[in-house]
Order: C-alpha cells, then sequence, then structure tokens
C-alpha cells in the first residue's frame, strides 16, 4: 500500500477533530480539513493545514476534493451530528444524514483508491443491562445502542464493515468515551453547550449561576451518573496511532478510556479545587437516556498498539480545559476575528 503522507480530516474545524488535526502536523502529515462550520470553527483550523469548506451531503462539493486532492492516503471521518439528546428528538438527522454523509465520503474515497479510514465511534453504542452495570467495557460488550446518535455510528461500522470485505478498506472505529480537556489554543466551545464539565467552567466563569446535576438517585457512590473521562489530546495520539498501523491491524474497534470513572459531584468537586470558585450545583431530575455508568476497559488498544493515556487525573484534564475556557472565555469568538 502506498506510504501516509496526507491525511484527509473532516470535522477538522470542531473539537475532536481541530486537535487531531494539530497533532497530525505536528507528527509531519500534510491535511486537509472538510467542514461545513455547522458547528466547527475556521478559527479552530491550524493555518499549517489546507482548509475546504464544503458539506459532505453535496456529491459534488465531495467529488471535487478529491479531484483537488488526489493524493489523500487516509481518512478521519469527525464530521457528524454529536448530540444523543438531540438524537432523540431529530432521529433522522443521525439515522440519515449521518450515515448518507458517510456513504457519500466513502463512495468518492473508495473510487478514488483510498484504503486507510478511521471513524470517529462512541460509548453510546453501550447502554449495559442492569446485571452488568459496573463492569468495564470492552469490545466484545453487547451493542445496544442508547440512542439513534450510537445506532447511527454503528450502521457506519457496519458499512465499514462491508466496504472492508467487498474492497480492502483498511478501517478502524474508535468508541470514545467522554472526551474533555483543551490545549492552550483549541478546546470545546460549542453552541448550545451540552457537556458537563465546559457547562461546570462555565459557572466558575461567571456565566451561568450554578449547574445542574441531573439525577441523584442512581445506584452509584453518590448516586450521580459515573462516566470515564478522556483527554482529548490522548483521542488524538491514538487515531495517529492506529492509523499508521492500519495496514497490519487485526482488531477493527477500540474502546479508549481512562477506565476509571468519576460521578458528577466528583467533577464538580475536582473544577472547584482546580478554579477556586464555590460553583454551586442543585439537583434536578434524570435527563433521558443517560446510563448511570459508562467505564471504558481500553485494553485491547493498550495491549496491541501501546497507547497509554496521558493524562489520567480529572484534575489536570480539568485544569486543561479550565486553561482554555479562562483565557477563551467566549470560545473563538475571544479570538476577536
Ligand atoms: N450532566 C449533568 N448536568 C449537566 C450536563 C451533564 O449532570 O448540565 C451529567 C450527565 O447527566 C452525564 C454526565 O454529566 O451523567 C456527562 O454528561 P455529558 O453531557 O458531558 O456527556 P455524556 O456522557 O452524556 O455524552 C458523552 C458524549 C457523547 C457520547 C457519550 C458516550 O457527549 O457524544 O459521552 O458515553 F456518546
Amino acid at each position: 500500500m502506498k506510504s501516509l503522507n496526507k491525511i484527509l480530516v473532516t470535522g477538522g474545524a470542531g473539537y475532536i477533530g481541530s486537535i487531531t488535526t494539530q497533532e497530525l502536523i505536528s507528527a509531519g502529515y500534510d491535511v486537509v480539513v472538510f467542514d461545513n462550520l455547522h458547528q466547527g470553527h475556521a478559527e479552530a483550523v491550524p493555518p499549517q493545514a489546507t482548509f475546504v469548506r464544503g458539506d459532505l451531503a453535496d456529491k459534488a462539493a465531495v467529488k471535487a476534493l478529491f479531484d483537488d486532492h488526489p493524493d489523500i492516503d487516509g481518512i478521519m471521518h469527525f464530521a457528524s451530528y454529536t448530540l444523543v439528546g438531540e438524537s432523540m428528538e431529530k432521529p433522522l438527522l443521525y439515522l440519515r444524514d449521518n450515515l448518507v454523509n458517510a456513504a457519500n465520503l466513502l463512495e468518492e474515497a473508495t473510487a478514488r483508491g483510498v484504503r486507510r479510514f478511521i471513524l470517529s465511534s462512541t460509548a453510546n453504542l453501550f447502554d449495559l443491562p442492569p446485571d452488568r452495570q459496573f463492569d468495564a467495557i470492552d469490545e466484545r460488550f453487547p451493542i445496544i445502542p442508547g440512542s439513534p446518535y450510537g445506532e447511527g455510528k454503528f450502521f457506519i461500522e457496519r458499512m465499514l464493515h462491508w466496504f472492508n470485505r467487498i474492497y480492502g478498506l483498511k478501517y478502524a472505529c474508535l468508541r470514545y468515551f467522554n472526551a474533555c480537556g483543551a490545549l492552550p489554543d483549541r478546546g470545546e466551545d460549542h453552541n448550545p453547550e451540552t457537556h458537563l464539565i465546559p457547562l461546570v467552567l462555565q459557572v466558575a466563569l461567571g456565566q451561568r449561576p450554578h449547574i445542574t446535576i441531573f439525577g441523584d438517585d442512581y445506584p452509584t457512590r453518590d448516586g450521580t451518573c459515573l462516566r470515564d473521562y478522556i483527554h482529548v489530546i490522548d483521542l488524538a495520539h491514538a487515531h495517529i496511532l492506529v492509523m499508521e498501523a492500519l495496514d497490519r491491524l487485526v482488531t477493527r474497534q477500540y474502546n479508549l478510556g481512562n477506565g476509571k470513572g468519576y460521578t458528577v459531584k466528583e467533577v464538580i468537586e475536582a473544577a472547584r479545587r482546580v478554579t477556586g470558585h464555590p460553583i454551586p450545583a442543585i439537583v434536578g431530575p434524570r435527563r433521558p437516556g443517560d446510563p448511570a455508568v459508562l467505564v471504558a476497559s481500553s485494553e485491547t488498544i493498550r495491549r496491541e498498539l501501546g497507547w497509554e493515556p496521558k493524562y489520567a487525573s480529572l484534575e489536570a484534564i480539568i485544569q486543561s480545559a479550565w486553561e482554555w475556557h479562562r483565557t477563551h472565555p467566549r470560545g473563538y469568538a475571544s479570538l476577536g476575528k
């Protein structure tokens, strides 16, 4: 197979995509970012990357992308609708649009002879049965998507399976648990923001009066939901590691987390220590669709590829996010362009 020089990153103006783009550039790759900027920010795309604004729903735009860049060797596919909650209200964005966009990309990529593909997948594939609630989730766990978002990602995983069988596509699906943290110049900037850590830090910045804890009657050590928080830079490194190993991989799915769970209350407590702000919290009702516990077992990628998260401590993760939010209180709009 051709050597690996030029990578297409769809969704490279988004949170995880832009940080992975930065890491790819640091590792010496040429990167083309394709993003429609519905959720991403042009300012997040590293200046060394070639930025193409376009939509995967637009087949002509996808064709033009490959016409202009016939030398793409691999694809990292981040572009997606990504909100679990929204997927319960607008399922077709996830069960149709995410799928069609991936199909448009795969159709063109395959026709052009691109043979390497990494999918941004999710822990939302797993919704644990009651008798296994406290197990760390490895790749052999039953797939029971928690929402149309997770189901849509699973559809794409299955599409990749058939592209492998039929066209010999080398692929891997990286199932992230709770991505969080930031680099000094790139971090989370969603509108609306729904994720716990940025919301908590917005309280510390005085932008919100309090954080609402979604339920404190779960079967966990303090009654609040337990999650596995993994730093975005550790996810970025996993992408590069897997892309570089794709030609020899036998495993196609990797669960990515720290393997340690923290409750919502523990996250708020850690943010209080990091920021020195009291961060008022009130308890509200449960959020529909939230499993009590989601903790990854990432033993497979550790064993096969030697992946080791550098940010194992929750406080260090929150500290990195705090630096970003403190210095960019309005996200990328703080850059004043
Ligand atoms: N939470 C609150 N209050 C808030 C926001 C969140 O209590 O204001 C709680 C949630 O109920 C949950 C935890 O904080 O228990 C984490 O919530 P996030 O919204 O930050 O993240 P999720 O676990 O819901 O979802 C994340 C990603 C999804 C991915 C999923 C996989 O956003 O894309 O992890 O587990 F599918």
